[in-house]
C-alpha cells in the first residue's frame, strides 16, 4: 500500500493508472476503521482494479459543540488495517491540504436535509457533500462506496452525483453489525459499559418493527414510528433524538406503508450519538 498526503501526488498517480486502463474504486472514511469500513473495501476490490481509501476527519461537516476534536483517531492502526485488507492507496491529507484557504464556494443540499440527522445536525450534509465532491474530483473514482449505516448520506450523495452529472457510480453497501446486532461505528468506543450493553436493543427493535410492518400490523407510518419510539423508551436509558419513517431513497414522507421504506433512529448517550436503520420492502 502506498500512502499519499497531497492532492498532487494522488492525482498524478491516478492519471497514470487511468492511462493504463485501470478503474478506480474509492472508499471515503474519517478513519478509526472497523469492519464496516473494511466491508466497503472488500466490495471495491471485487469491482475495481485499484482501491483508494481516504481518511480525513472533515471539519466542515461537524457543527458547533459536536465531536470534531474528540472524534476517535488512530492513524497507525488504520494504516495497518487498510494495508492488510488490500487498499492500494491510502490518501490521508491534513486539513491544510483539503482546505488550503477558506472555501469561497460550497455546496448547499436542499432536499432530504429537513429529516433524520439533518434536523439535529444543521449544515452537516452541506459539509459532507462539499468534501465528497472534492474527494471524487481528486480521485476521479469510477465507483465510490458508501455504507447504508448512513442511509441519508447515501441518498444525498447519490442525488448530488446526479445533480452535477458526475461520472462516479455510487455503490451502497449493507450495514455491518457486531455479533449482538449493534451497528459497527467508530463512535461505539465512547459508550460506557451499561450503554454498550443496552445498545443492541436498538436493532432488535428495528427488526421487530420490520417484521410487524411486513405482517401489516401498522396502518400508517405514524403508528409505526410511535410503536418504535415506545419500545425504545422502555428499553433504553439513552435519549431518543428521532424515530422516522421515510420513502427510500427519496427521503419523502410516505403516504402509505408500501414500496421501499426506511425506518431510522438516532439515540443520544453521554458521549456518543448512535444511529441505526432498517430498509423495509413492502409488497
Ligand atoms: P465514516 O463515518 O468514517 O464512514 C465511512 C463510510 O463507512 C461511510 O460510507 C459509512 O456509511 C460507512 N460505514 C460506517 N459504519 C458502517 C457499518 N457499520 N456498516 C457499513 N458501512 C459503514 O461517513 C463518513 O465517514 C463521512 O461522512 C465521509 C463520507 C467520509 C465524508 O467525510
Amino acid at each position: 500500500m502506498i500512502e499519499m498526503k497531497t492532492r498532487q501526488e494522488l492525482t498524478t498517480w491516478i492519471k497514470k493508472q487511468k492511462q493504463l486502463g485501470s478503474t478506480i474504486g474509492f472508499v471515503p472514511t474519517m478513519g478509526f476503521l472497523h469492519e464496516g469500513h473494511l466491508s466497503l473495501v472488500e466490495q471495491a476490490k471485487k469491482k475495481a482494479d485499484i482501491v483508494v481509501m481516504s481518511i480525513f476527519v472533515n471539519p466542515l461537516q461537524f457543527g458547533e459543540g459536536e465531536d470534531y476534536e474528540s472524534y476517535p483517531r488512530d492513524h497507525d492502526r488504520d494504516k495497518e488495517l487498510a494495508d492488510s485488507h488490500g487498499v492500494d492507496v491510502l490518501f490521508s491529507p491534513g486539513v491544510e491540504e483539503m482546505y488550503p484557504r477558506p472555501m469561497s464556494t460550497t455546496l448547499v443540499v436542499h432536499e432530504g436535509t429537513d429529516v433524520l440527522c439533518g434536523q439535529s445536525r444543521p449544515g452537516h450534509f452541506n459539509g459532507v457533500a462539499t468534501v465528497v465532491l472534492k474527494l471524487l474530483q481528486i480521485t476521479s473514482a469510477d465507483y465510490a462506496y458508501f455504507g447504508l449505516k448512513d442511509a441519508q448520506q447515501v441518498a444525498i450523495i447519490q442525488r448530488m452525483v446526479e445533480d452535477f452529472h458526475l461520472a462516479t457510480e455510487i455503490i451502497p453497501i449493507d450495514i455491518v453489525r457486531e455479533s449482538d446486532g449493534l451497528a459497527k461505528s467508530s463512535r461505539n468506543v465512547n459508550l460506557n459499559l451499561e450503554e454498550r450493553q443496552e445498545a443492541p436493543e436498538i436493532y432488535s427493535c428495528l427488526k421487530d418493527a420490520s417484521r410487524k410492518t411486513q405482517n401489516g400490523d401498522f396502518t400508517n407510518s405514524t403508528d409505526l414510528e410511535d410503536w418504535v419510539r415506545l419500545q425504545l423508551q422502555k428499553k433504553l436509558t439513552g435519549k431518543i433524538d428521532y424515530v422516522q419513517v421515510l420513502e427510500f431513497p427519496s427521503l419523502k414522507a410516505p403516504k402509505q406503508l408500501e414500496g421501499k421504506i426506511l425506518l431510522a433512529t438516532a439515540v443520544y448517550y453521554k458521549r456518543a450519538r448512535l444511529i441505526d436503520n432498517i430498509v423495509i420492502e413492502i409488497k
